[in-house]
């Protein structure tokens, strides 16, 4: 098995089992998380070509932050059908739909790569942090593709590279340093930045099928008011980092989470904290 194969059960049993367990914390953060991703998220829903009225397929969709963006845009005429591998973060995006009074949206447990759902039945699609985490992305979008009408849009947003990506990279390699676990290629599959390299995402677009296939580089710097904040976000939200130090005891991950508040204090300004962060934006329309 090498970094671009890997065993798809245990990965999907492991990424449903993290993302279970960050559901409460992602949630609990959805106000942080929208004004970090609300440019991004816009751009998006514009590029997959969302408009009143229209059917989408939201996958990976989360807690549902993007899922009520994209429910107030298609109106009460539209529909949408947010699905996540994760029961628990599904739930959460059920209960937020509902209290918002969004009875356009319907959400589902689907596995990204076998979504369940009719052929040529939605008029876009979208994917806001998901894609990546995908053992067989090629897979997910080809599904993707046949959910679409001809001609309909998709658009996925993933984190680019890991230079432009510096807070991910530091907590990824404390968490993996304290954990005594060797450093991991960036790029392998399933990983935070596993899409990140310049055309991977385009190529794996063309490859399911798209046409028109555009990716845009977006800055999207995460501005809290102290490091403490994103330290609190990533701790209690962050289904990978969390995984990699769950087997410590809590002295030692004391330790990891500390170290790290250090390293990321470096984006530490006099207007709060500051976070890097570059965002690819990738469009394209079914055949
Ligand atoms: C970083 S969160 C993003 C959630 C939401 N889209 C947002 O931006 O707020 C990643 C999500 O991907 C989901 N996910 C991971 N692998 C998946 C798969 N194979 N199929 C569907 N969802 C998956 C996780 O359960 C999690 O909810």
């Amino acid at each position: 098995m090498d970094s671009t194969t890997i065993d798809t059960t245990a990965h999907q049993t492991a990424m449903r089992a993290q993302w279970d367990a960050a559901a409460t914390g992602w949630n609990a953060h959805t106000a942080i998380i929208r004004a970090w991703l609300r440019t991004p998220t816009d751009a998006m829903c514009r590029m997959a070509g969302v408009r009143p009225g229209s059917r989408v397929l939201d996958v990976a969709a989360g807690a549902g932050d993007q899922t009520e963006t994209l429910a107030e845009r298609v109106g009460p005429s539209g529909h949408v059908l947010a699905t996540d591998l994760s029961p628990a973060i599904i739930a959460l995006a059920r209960a937020n739909t509902l209290r918002a009074g969004l009875t356009q949206v319907e959400c589902r447990v689907a596995d990204a790569e076998a979504l369940g759902v009719p052929e040529a039945s939605f008029d876009a699609a979208v994917c806001r942090l998901g894609l990546m985490f995908f053992p067989d992305p090629l897979q997910a979008l080809r599904e993707l593709h046949r959910a679409l009408r001809p001609s309909a849009g998709v658009c996925t947003m993933v984190f680019s590279r890991p230079e432009r990506n510096p807070c991910i990279s530091i907590v990824m390699a404390t968490a993996l340093e304290h954990a005594g676990l060797p450093a991991r290629d960036p790029f392998e599959t399933g990983g935070l930045l596993s899409l990140g390299l310049p055309g991977r995402v385009d190529t794996l677009f063309a490859a399911a099928g798209f046409r028109d296939v555009a990716t845009t580089a977006l800055d999207a710097p995460f501005r809290l008011p102290s490091v403490d904040d994103y330290l609190a976000f990533v701790r209690s939200s962050a289904g990978p980092i969390r995984k990699i130090l769950e087997g410590l005891d809590a002295s030692r991950a004391e330790a990891a989470w500390s170290d790290m508040r250090d390293r990321l204090n470096v984006f530490s300004t006099q207007d709060g904290w500051i976070g890097p962060n570059e965002l690819l934006l990738t469009a394209g329309r079914r055949t």
